[in-house]
């Protein structure tokens, strides 16, 4: 079986699998020269030949021990017919929903639910499926609701979340919908994904973490719940990882209280946290990203406190959160090395 599935099933492997959140992307020249062919980030999203060749990039530079699909977890709120956009070097637009149109745009958008928009990423997981080593874990994706709602919101990435925090202590009502709504989309574009051949799905909560403790059960716990619920019932075997980036002192509340099989974790998480939370479910992490940009010591001794620390019991090896652009490629390269090769 598949050493990312083995371990989801609660073996411990020395090596342990790994993979790199945002592994396909800027850092990568050969994404640099395919995303200049294209006519937006989104229109690569959407392209499901060229998608499938950005998803199978990193795997062949590298050899990682699973693919995940490239797309965006914004092209749910794009098939829910919100206008989204991506500007170079800015990062995401989208026009923000406005309190008073939630109730109408929730109610519309259930009656015109159509995963049409999303097929594009279906196709993109056939595609990859042909071409992927037996032994290469294929993950599919989503954002979760209230991380995609911080967005809807919004309207653009803010460093707080602080319109969509203000939103729901104002309207409450108003968030149960958006989030049911995304609960349901979400989980059903997640079952489809696992209908393509997505072997395992993530799904990331990016902005959990500037939640206070009840809102943190209502926005963060409740919506995932929902979504595992729904998930199961259709797939009740395929394994489901959840990163909930900054839920701090909430992780064992959010693994036990979701029902997800496994934790990512950020890199804030002490390793004898991360430790303790093996005890209830494997984790995934927790490489704080700057230090693959740095290298040197600062890469090497983080990561073999993480291997000692973490690879006894069932753990994936993976970073803190996405990889960023101007990482070195040799980088990347020791840092397989100093996993493997021991
Ligand atoms: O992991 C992978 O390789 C799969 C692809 C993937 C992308 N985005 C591609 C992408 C995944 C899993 C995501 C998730 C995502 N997208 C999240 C959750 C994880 C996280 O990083 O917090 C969020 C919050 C988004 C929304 C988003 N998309 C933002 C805020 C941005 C702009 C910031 C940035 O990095 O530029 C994006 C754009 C984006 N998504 C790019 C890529 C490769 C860069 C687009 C480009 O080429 O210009």
């Amino acid at each position: 079986m598949k050493k990312l599935l083995r371990v989801l099933q609660g073996e411990a492997i020395t090596p342990p699998p790994v993979w790199l959140m945002r592994q396909a992307g800027r850092y990568l020249p050969e994404y640099r020269a395919l995303r200049q062919q294209a006519n937006g980030f989104l229109d690569l999203c959407y392209n499901p030949q060229l998608a499938c060749e950005i998803t199978l990039q990193p795997v062949r530079r590298f050899g990682f021990d699973a693919a995940i699909l490239f797309s965006d977890i914004l092209v749910v709120p794009h098939a829910l017919g919100v206008d989204v956009r991506f500007e170079e070097g800015k990062g995401p637009l989208l026009a923000p929903l406005a309190p008073e149109d939630t109730a109408y745009f929730t109610q519309k958008a259930r009656e015109n639910i159509s995963l049409e928009r999303l097929s594009a990423s279906f196709e993109t997981i056939h595609a990859v499926k042909k071409q992927l080593a037996s032994n290469t874990s294929l993950i599919g994706f989503c954002g979760a609701p209230w991380t995609v709602a911080t967005y809807m919101i919004a309207g653009h990435g803010t460093v707080d979340q602080a319109p969509a925090r203000a939103f729901l202590y104002r309207y409450p009502h108003e968030m149960q919908l958006l989030l049911d709504l995304l609960a349901d989309v979400s989980a059903d574009y997640l079952i489809g994904q696992i209908e393509a051949g997505a072997d395992v799905v993530q799904i990331f909560d990016s902005w959990a973490g500037v939640l206070d403790e009840p809102s943190f059960a209502t926005c963060a716990i409740a919506p995932v719940r929902r979504m595992v619920a729904r998930i199961r019932l259709r797939f009740p075997h395929t394994p489901i990882i959840a990163f909930a980036r900054g839920a701090g002192l909430f992780y064992q509340t959010y693994a036990s209280q979701t029902g997800v099989n496994a934790l990512g974790l950020d890199w804030a998480v002490p390793l004898s946290f991360a430790a303790c939370l093996q005890e209830q479910c494997p984790v995934q992490g927790n490489l704080d990203p700057l230090r693959l940009v740095a290298g040197g010591k600062a890469l090497s001794q983080s990561v073999q406190a993480i291997l000692q620390a973490l690879e006894k019991k069932p753990f994936i090896f993976n970073l803190g959160h996405g990889i960023l652009p101007q990482t070195p490629l040799s980088h990347v390269e020791q840092l397989l090395d100093l996993i493997r090769d021991r």
